[in-house]
């Protein structure tokens, strides 16, 4: 399969975390990208050469390639296109099911706008086992309508799904631990090997901002067909969220057994099969994906008669241990009501202002409901937070230490690296109670008992006491 680099004409639909991401990092590659959105506003700002999201080093590539980006809110570069990414959101339903509203418009509108050479339409937009097909019908239907005539031999659909975590959406994107395609038409395989094969091969000068991780070797392909690659997507949410739940269910136990679930954890995952990455029992996962994703798998098994209970408890695991942390407090405290309680970060994990699911919000949403004070801090998701939830009534600190300032308990809700350097000596001065619940297992223990704080974490009993 091997083909010589070119520079080749490519859409993408959709200018949110997932597309504009790969529309630049395609653009670094050396490709001609044109993003379309909807979202005017959002265009605007694009074109002015400003990142609407907070993303680390997206802001910095955006630059370095806007002569070989257009920012667009009209789907007719889609007539030049190679390629078409469609990067859509699919939000979740109250039902678990993912709105497929803006998906179907997208296909649709790629459908009108087809060119006369042969394109692939790549769905990255996280979707139902089966979604593949019906877009490929969309397209053919609205290509049908506008043509009079039909589309067969034109274009062909592909999935190509999307791993990239938010914060490190770029490091993801250019250092992947594989690329899946999901394809049953030979000339789609090739076109998007072809495309990702700079990737694969690791050829691309690294950004000077975005160093290659050492030691990274060639990329594995993984080529499927379109129901696998859609199903891919899903089971690795799961997974991961399930990895995650497990190691808080048994964190919850090592509390109660007095054991140190940071131990725990390196003691299993050092075991190859099991693996060290996302053990790190917390607060739980929050953010766009694993709540949805979790949630949809459900709703599709649902509609096979299935039932999926893993995949059930580890969402339930997951919720509970919101409460969890407040009941903890609670037994800390005695009383709620009336206590100033300060929150450690909003976002659901650092590196990014994104609120969604954020655990963060429905910590404090229970601590207020029980009658505490709630003030809280973020490096970047202040504004977002005041515009995205006025309904919250949260007391907003600009500075991490005026959270502090006579509180009766603070809460480490994101793991901010900025966090474990707190001038903690200083601000247990600052508190009526030098309590601080470490929610992600973050801060330096030592560090924080030299400075006098009480110091709770997850997973870890308090010291049995030694007697003379
Ligand atoms: C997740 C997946 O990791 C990506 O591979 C996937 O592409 C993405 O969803 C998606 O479907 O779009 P993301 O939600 O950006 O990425 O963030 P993660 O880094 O996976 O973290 C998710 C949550 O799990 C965060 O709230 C984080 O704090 C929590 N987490 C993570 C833990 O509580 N413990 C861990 O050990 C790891």
């Amino acid at each position: 399969m091997k083909e010589r680099a070119e520079s080749m004409d490519i859409a993408v639909v959709g200018a949110g975390y997932v597309g504009l991401t790969t529309g630049v990092a395609l653009a670094y590659l050396g490709h001609r990208v044109t993003c379309i959105d909807v979202d005017t506003a959002k265009i605007e700002t694009l074109r002015q050469g400003r990142c609407p999201i907070y993303e680390t080093g997206l802001q910095e590539l955006l630059e370095l390639v806007r002569h070989r980006l257009e920012f667009t809110d009209s789907y007719s570069p889609i007539r030049q296109a190679r390629i078409v990414f469609i990067a859509v959101g699919t939000p979740g339903l109250p039902d678990g099911s993912p709105d497929l509203s803006q998906l179907e418009k997208a296909a649709w509108a790629i459908g009108m706008h087809l060119g006369e050479d042969f394109t692939v339409v790549v769905n990255k937009s996280t979707v139902p086992i089966g979604s593949g097909n019906w877009v490929e019908a969309l397209i053919r239907e609205a290509y049908r309508s506008r043509n009079g005539r039909s589309a067969d031999g034109q274009f062909a659909v592909a999935s190509k799904p999307e791993f990239l975590r938010e914060g490190s959406a770029l490091r993801d994107t250019l250092y992947p631990d594989r690329v899946v395609v999901g394809a049953e038409h030979p000339e789609a395989l090739k076109t998007l090997y072809t495309l990702y094969r700079p990737i694969l091969e690791q050829t691309f000068p690294a950004p000077a901002f975005l160093p290659r991780p050492e030691g990274l070797g060639a990329i594995p392909f993984v080529a499927t067909d379109l129901a696998s690659a859609e199903l891919i997507k899903y089971a690795a949410n799961a997974f991961l969220a399930l990895k995650i739940s497990f190691i808080n269910e048994i964190a919850a136990l090592a509390e109660k057994v007095g054991a140190d679930i940071t131990q725990v954890a390196r003691g299993i995952g050092l075991d190859g099969r099991i693996g060290t990455r996302f053990l790190q029992a917390g607060i739980g996962w929050g953010g766009s994906c694993f709540g949805k994703d979790t949630a949809a798998l459900l709703a599709t098994a649902r509609e096979y008669g299935l039932t999926m209970p893993i995949v059930e408890a580890a969402r339930q695991v997951n919720y509970r241990q919101r409460e969890r942390v407040v009941e903890r407090l609670l037994e800390e405290l005695k009383i709620l009501k009336g206590k100033t309680i300060g929150l450690l970060g909003l976002a659901f994990k650092p590196h990014t202002d994104d609120l969604r699911d954020a655990p963060s919000l429905d910590i404090a949403k229970r601590l207020m409901a029980r009658g505490a004070w709630v003030r809280a801090h973020d490096p970047v998701a202040l504004d977002r937070a005041r515009r995205e939830r006025p309904e919250l009534q949260l007391q907003y600190c600009e500075r991490a230490e005026d959270v502090f300032d006579g509180a009766d308990a603070v809460m480490l809700v994101t793991e901010w690296p900025q966090y474990r350097n707190l001038p903690w000596e200083e601000l247990a001065g600052k508190m009526r109670v030098p309590l601080i619940f470490d929610g992600r297992n973050f801060l330096d223990p030592e560090r924080l008992a030299r400075a006098g704080f009480r110091h709770l974490r997850i997973g870890v009993g308090s010291p049995t006491l030694t007697t003379a």
